[in-house]
């Protein structure tokens, strides 16, 4: 799938139908505090609503799923591109900061946070919401009760790929079901990924139901 070519804001990463313009200063070596702040916020899976919209951010959301983006609320005018998290389209350091809301459970997380350290700006930040663990086991008890035999087995899966992923790094892809790999995050499967990727200052928040990593691009 290529990207929705949607005329929005002036030198827009979509503009052109292009994937990515360089909107990163490129003829600085090093990215300065003032660059990140007014860079573009990239929204990684954004689905159907697209995060940093409205606070004077340029934001562009990037999602999986073409039907989502064309849901999205247009008054807010953001940049939307078709497209996976594990490959995406566009040039290197032109991002600011990325969010990811829930978007990062259903990805490859090693090709994803290497293509996420690749599109920010040396001290870049991102922001991603997680999966843990107690948030699949309602889900698996939600399924055992309503004798969901498929919903169940899937909630296994999730929960062995999840500990695969805390114990080795590693992630596994069912055969069918689109190569489906989702899995629950822990704190420490989450930051050796990061870390290992170039991202530092890793912190954690506590979200309603998920859990929140913040880190940042290495200067
Ligand atoms: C649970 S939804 C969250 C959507 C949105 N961020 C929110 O908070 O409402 C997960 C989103 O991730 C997208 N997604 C799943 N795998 C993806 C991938 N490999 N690359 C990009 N987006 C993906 C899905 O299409 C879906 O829109």
């Amino acid at each position: 799938m290529g990207p929705l070519t949607v005329p929005t804001v002036p030198s827009s990463p979509v503009d052109k139908g292009e994937p990515a313009q360089g909107f990163a200063p490129a003829h600085r070596e090093r990215s300065t505090a003032s660059d990140v702040n007014l860079a573009w916020t990239l929204d990684l899976g954004c689905g159907r609503a697209v995060s940093a919209v409205g606070v004077g951010q340029r934001a562009c959301g990037l999602d999986i799923d073409f039907q989502a983006l064309h849901d999205v609320d247009w008054r807010e005018r953001p940049s939307l591109v078709c497209g996976r998290g594990e490959q995406l389209p566009f040039r290197d350091c032109c991002f600011g900061s990325i969010v990811s809301r829930v978007a990062v459970p259903y990805m490859r997380v090693d090709e994803t946070f290497r293509e996420m350290e690749r599109v920010l700006l040396p001290g870049g930040t991102v922001q991603l919401s997680l999966h843990p663990l107690g948030m699949t086991v309602r889900e698996l008890r939600g399924a055992v009760r309503a004798r969901n035999l498929k919903n169940t087995l899937y909630r296994c899966f999730i929960i062995v790929n999840g500990t695969c992923f805390h114990l080795t790094g590693r992630q596994v892809s069912l055969p069918f079901r689109q190569q489906r790999c989702e899995f629950f995050q822990t704190r420490t499967g989450i930051a050796r990924a990061l870390r290992a990727r170039g991202f530092c200052d890793v912190k954690w928040q506590r979200g309603p139901r998920e859990f929140i990593v913040n880190a940042r691009k290495a200067c």
